[in-house]
C-alpha cells in the first residue's frame, strides 16, 4: 500500500485528494491516511491540505523496497525487491533465496554489507547507507558456460545507467569494472549454480561507490564515488531502478543470441581499454598487447606485438593497464 501511494503521488506530482486514493486502491481513507502516516516516518515529507489532498514535497535517499518498489519501470527486473538495513552480503543471501526457489529477476538490496564480497576473493569494503550494493537473481536458459558473459551485459547497464543518471562519462574496463576518469566506480561479482547442462540460477552482485568521498589508503589512486565525481550525492534510488530497466533490455538482446553478438558494438564503444596496451595475467603466461575489443563470446581480443590477437577469457586472467589502472 504505501509503495502504491508513493507511486500515485509521484507520479501525479501535485495533489491527490484522500477520496481518489481510497477509490484507486479500494480501500478505506484509514488505510490511506495510515500509509501516509507511515511514509512521513520514513522521512517522506507529505503535504496535506484540506479538500486538496496529499503532495509529496521531498523523499529521504532511501533504497528501501517500497521507496524502489514505486519506482520501478521494469518487466520483470528489480519485480521482486527484498530490502536489508544490514547483511553480510547482498550475493550470499541472494544465493539463499535461490535455493529456495524466489523467481527470476528477484532484486536483493542492502544499505550495509559487513562481509561484501569483491572478485578473487578479495573483500568489498562500503560505508552504512551510502553506497550501493545490490544482486540481481537470474534463471536463463542458457548452457553454463555462457554465463560469463551476463557480466559483461550487467557492465553495460551500470555504464549506461550511470550515465542516463547522472550524465557522467563512464566506460567499461574489461571485463567489467566501471570506471570514470580512469578510476573504478563499480564492480561486479557474478555467482552461479549449474549442473553440466544447465544453469539453477545467476546471482549478479554490483557494487557502486555512490555517496561518499572517503576511501582506504590502498584504493585512493584507483578508485571514485560518483559524489567525488559530481561535487553532490546522487538519488541511489534512481541509478538502482535505471540499472534494472536497462539490465532488462540488454538481458533481452543477449538472449536472442546467446552470445554478445548483438551488443559487441556497444560495448566496444563503452570499453575504456580500446586501443590502449594492456598487460595479460594469465597463471604462467603473462604478455602485453593492444585492446581491439570482444568477440561474440565476451572474450578480450588483444594484438600482441608480433602481430598475433589472441582471445582471453575473462575468468581466468587478470588485465592491467601498463601505465595506470585502466
Ligand atoms: C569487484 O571486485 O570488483 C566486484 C565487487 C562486487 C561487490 C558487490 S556489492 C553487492 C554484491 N554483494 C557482494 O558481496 N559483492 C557484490
Amino acid at each position: 500500500m504505501k509503495s502504491k501511494i508513493l507511486n500515485i503521488l509521484r507520479i501525479k506530482g501535485d495533489y491527490v485528494s484522500g477520496q481518489e486514493l481510497c477509490e484507486y486502491f479500494g480501500v478505506t481513507r484509514t488505510a490511506i491516511w495510515k500509509g501516509i502516516r507511515q511514509l512521513r516516518e520514513e522521512g517522506y515529507q507529505i503535504d496535506a491540505v484540506k479538500n486538496k489532498g496529499y503532495r509529496l514535497l521531498e523523499s529521504p535517499d532511501l533504497i528501501t523496497d517500497v521507496e524502489l518498489g514505486s519506482r520501478m519501470d521494469t518487466n520483470w527486473a528489480g519485480g521482486k525487491l527484498v530490502y536489508l538495513d544490514e547483511v553480510d552480503s547482498t550475493n550470499n543471501y541472494a544465493r539463499k533465496l535461490a535455493e529456495d526457489g524466489v523467481q527470476h529477476g528477484t532484486l536483493v538490496v542492502a544499505d550495509y554489507q559487513n562481509g561484501g564480497k569483491g572478485r578473487r576473493g578479495r573483500t568489498w569494503v562500503m560505508p552504512h547507507r551510502k553506497a550501493i550494493a545490490m544482486s540481481l537473481i537470474v534463471r536463463p536458459d542458457i548452457r553454463p558456460e555462457k554465463a560469463s558473459m551476463m557480466t559483461l551485459v550487467t557492465g553495460m547497464a551500470v555504464a549506461e545507467a550511470i550515465k542516463k543518471v547522472t550524465g557522467l562519462d563512464t566506460k567499461i574496463k574489461w571485463p567489467n569494472d566501471i570506471v570514470i576518469n580512469g578510476k573504478k566506480i563499480s564492480g561486479i561479482l557474478t555467482e552461479m549454480s549449474a549442473e553440466m547442462d544447465g544453469i539453477n540460477y545467476v546471482v549478479i552482485g554490483i557494487g557502486i561507490n555512490a555517496n561518499f568521498t572517503e576511501f582506504p589508503e590502498e584504493l585512493r589512486e584507483t578508485a571514485t564515488s560518483l559524489q567525488q565525481q559530481l561535487g553532490y550525492p546522487v538519488d541511489r534510488g534512481a541509478i538502482i531502478c535505471m540499472t534494472m530497466k536497462i539490465f532488462e533490455i540488454y538481458y533481452e538482446r543477449f538472449m536472442e543470441t546467446q552470445s554478445m553478438k548483438g551488443l559487441a558494438e556497444e560495448y566496444q564503444q563503452m570499453l575504456a581499454n580500446l586501443d590502449r596496451q594492456v598487460r595479460v595475467l594469465e597463471p604462467g603466461n603473462e604478455y602485453s598487447g593492444v585492446a581491439r575489443g570482444i568477440d561474440e563470446t565476451g572474450q578480450l581480443l588483444v594484438e600482441k606485438e608480433n602481430g598475433e590477437t589472441v582471445a582471453v577469457y575473462a575468468g581466468e586472467v587478470s588485465v592491467r593497464g601498463i601505465y595506470n589502472y585502466v
